[in-house]
């Protein structure tokens, strides 16, 4: 039996939660980028896809094309996040994915994004958060097996008859003659309630978890000198809950629910207290923002492709292999990140031990090599199902048959309300290089 992380707690019963006086991730960098234009980092190079403001106007295509037909591989350095390796074809992507002894996951050589870990502020607190994602064999193995039979075929089975009313619920509260904002009312309530079934979270607390994930995933926030005191507030407090959640669940005995699952496994059972609330961030995180700009990207794309939409309203059947083409369309987590481990030849480029390597999905999903015509959305496409935005290999998305489920219920749930959303107003985007995703989408309903 797991002991308590007890190194982890956070001020027991403190006067309000603090998701009602602080502001979220997204607001309080605005506020501060508002006031402080400077901080933003400033990137020249033509091939440096790190700079955000790429992804915020939606013109990123471009230039993923142009290093696709010229060096599909290759080296930028000196950007705001130190030099690193554009990997922007489908064929190295897999080719660097399927050797994970040679180009290493682990935190303890930089971790899995962009943002090296000696440059995250949090990290450098000792508020480490060691996930399986970020980490190589063997013990990446271990944990992996104790969350994985949450995800089986059987307990999707077990999860869709409450993810169908949830979402049926939500969709029949929706305001129709007016305008409203999808990502809001939708992408993310929708989000939230999959986590809080899957975790079986208290529900009053649900929101608890979209504002913990945003603090915790947004990689600019961290860079921010100003900002990382209130993130490491905001995650202490999040350390304190699942705290408190894990005795109670200790003590409940077993249970389906996927904490209860990591306290009584094998591979868990001793791990550190700040292992455990890693690999719960990973689980909020990973299944937040993924699912959830998914879910706006449906709408968006739809929109913006009529023909598409005409086919999904005609013909059902079509959804299964929609859903796959969405994914691979919106593409949620623009890249991963891998750190050589000895010199080796990629493709004819040398790679020496240390270099970052970022794997950009966003590209491999628009390579014209696999995909006929990437730049569109095509529902028909036959080979939708080869996008790499679940990644590949070991690390390949765990939770990729519930982000499936979770997206089918919802097309087929609008689909049965003959419900056509159209973009109608404001449409904003995510300021970031990892994330990939809408942060407003104003909507208007009609029947179809
Ligand atoms: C890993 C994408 C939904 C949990 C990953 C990876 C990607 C990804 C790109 C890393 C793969 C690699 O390094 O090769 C997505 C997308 C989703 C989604 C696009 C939705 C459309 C979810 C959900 C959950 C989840 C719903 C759980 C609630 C995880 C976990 C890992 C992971 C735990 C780590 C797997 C490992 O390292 O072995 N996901 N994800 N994801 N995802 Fe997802």
């Amino acid at each position: 039996m797991a002991t308590q992380p007890a190194d982890v707690s956070a001020p027991q019963d403190s006067a309000a939660p603090i998701y009602r006086t602080h502001p979220t991730a997204v607001e309080a960098l605005d506020a501060h980028l508002s006031e402080h234009p400077e901080d933003l980092p400033v990137h020249t190079q033509a091939w440096d896809v790190s700079r955000s403001d790429i992804y915020v106007e939606d013109r990123w295509q471009p230039v993923f094309a142009e290093m696709r037909e010229k060096e599909p591989v290759n080296k930028v350095t000196g950007s705001p996040f130190g030099d690193y390796w554009n990997v922007t074809s489908h064929k190295a992507i897999q080719h660097v994915e399927a050797l994970p002894e040679i180009f290493s996951s682990s935190w303890k050589n930089g971790g899995i994004t962009i943002l090296d870990r000696k440059d995250d502020i949090v990290a450098d607190r000792k508020f480490e958060l060691p996930m399986f994602i970020a980490m190589d064999r063997p013990e990446h193995t271990g944990q992996r097996r104790t969350v994985a039979p949450a995800f089986t075929p059987a307990e999707m089975t077990r999860l869709t008859g409450d993810l169908r009313a949830r979402t049926s619920e939500v969709l029949d509260t929706l305001p129709h003659g007016e305008t409203f904002d999808w990502v809001e009312k939708v992408s993310i309530e929708l989000t939230t309630q999959m986590l809080a079934v899957l975790f079986d979270f208290p529900w009053k607390d649900r929101h608890l978890l979209s504002f913990w994930s945003d603090w915790a995933g947004d990689t600019e926030v961290a860079l921010i000198p100003g900002l990382d005191e209130m993130r490491h507030t905001v995650l202490m407090e999040m350390a304190g809950y699942f705290t408190r959640l894990w005795q109670e669940r200790a003590d409940a005995g077993e249970a389906p629910d996927l904490i209860s699952r990591m306290i009584h496994s094998d591979a868990m059972s001793d791990m550190s207290p700040q292992e455990y609330m890693g690999n719960l961030v990973l689980l909020i995180v990973g299944g937040n923002d993924t699912t959830r700009n998914t879910m706006s990207g449906i709408v968006h794309s739809m929109d913006a492709f009529p023909d598409q939409r005409s086919l999904f309203e005609n013909d059902p059947s079509v959804i299964p292999n929609a859903v796959q083409e969405c994914i691979r369309f919106q593409t949620p987590l623009a890249h991963m990140r891998r750190t050589a481990t000895e010199d080796t030849d990629l493709f004819g480029k040398e790679i020496k031990a240390g270099d970052r390597l970022i794997l950009w999905y966003l590209s491999a999903n628009r390579d014209e090599a696999v995909f006929d015509h990437p730049d569109t959305l095509d529902f028909t496409r036959n080979n939708a199902r080869r996008h790499l935005a679940f990644g590949y290999g070991i690390h390949r998305c765990v939770g990729a048959r519930l982000a499936e489920l979770q997206l089918r219920i919802l097309m087929e749930e609008m689909h049965a309300r003959r419900m056509r959303v159209n973009v109608v107003g404001a449409v904003e985007r995510v300021r970031a290089n990892f994330v990939h995703g809408f942060r407003k989408l104003e909507v208007r309903l009609e029947k179809f």
